[in-house]
């Protein structure tokens, strides 16, 4: 598989180009910095230079993919403007891409709050106004989409063990690898489209937890 993650050089993003390389895929990596291509090259992925806010149209870069994931993010020390540009902006932008060019497989690292933006003060309205527009527009576009929304990201080695639930509305933490982990599972679950799921840390093996994403619990 094909995959182009957008903001390949980013804690998680970087970690699922590492995993995607190692089971075999093309891991492609959109970034802006030329001199981040050689982390890419060292994780077994391909580097791709371009940035999101700048260029019109993310067409060039999603060619040939058969699966996009949006992994990038203005990041915390960011005003709103970035917010609409980066959180909001590159994730329609890739949404518009994968559309016109019928790559249908999306995976989105939206945020846990992004159901309920209103209730968020200060910085974080603005940021999780973005996730929340981003993702209401990916679910229109009629792609194959999986909303991941994690809760707070650390750097703690990962686990293996998650809490993945589509009940939204939940608070806790969980590690870039984890989350690394259920995107990397995500792609190879079809049946998983359609679906907004929040992750945190927990007791279910990754591969378990993707398999009974989007079936009935009893
Ligand atoms: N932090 C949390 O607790 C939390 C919780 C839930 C969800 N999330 C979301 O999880 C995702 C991944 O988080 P993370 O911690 O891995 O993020 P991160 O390390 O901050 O990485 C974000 C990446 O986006 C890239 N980016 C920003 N503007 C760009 C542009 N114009 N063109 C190309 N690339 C650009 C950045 O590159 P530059 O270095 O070039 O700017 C960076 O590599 C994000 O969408 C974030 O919003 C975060």
């Amino acid at each position: 598989m094909d995959v182009l993650v957008v903001g390949g050089h980013g804690r998680v993003g970087i970690r699922l180009l590492r995993l995607l390389a190692a089971r075999g895929h093309r891991a492609r990596g959109l970034i802006r910095k030329p001199e981040e291509a050689a982390d890419l090259e060292a994780a077994g992925a391909v580097p791709v230079i371009g940035d999101l806010e700048a260029e019109p149209s993310l067409e060039p870069y999603v060619k040939g993919a058969d699966a996009v994931v949006f992994a990038a993010g203005a990041g915390p020390g960011s005003g709103p403007e970035r917010k609409r540009t980066v959180d909001l902006g590159g994730a329609v932008k890739l949404t518009d891409a994968a559309a016109a060019l019928g790559v249908r497989r999306y995976l989105m690292v939206s945020s846990i709050g992004a159901d309920r933006p209103e209730s968020a003060t200060g910085p974080m309205r603005a940021y999780l106004e973005a996730k929340a527009e981003a993702d209401r527009y990916l679910a229109a576009s009629g792609l194959d989409y999986t909303i991941l929304r994690p809760g707070s990201l650390t750097d703690d080695p990962g686990t293996g063990r998650v809490r993945l639930t589509t009940e939204l509305g939940g608070t806790g933490r969980v590690p870039r690898d984890d989350v690394a982990a259920v995107l990397a599972e995500l792609l190879a679950a079809p049946h998983t489209a359609g679906v907004t799921a929040e992750l945190f840390s927990g007791d279910v093996p990754v591969a378990e937890a993707v398999r009974a994403l989007g079936r009935a619990t009893p």
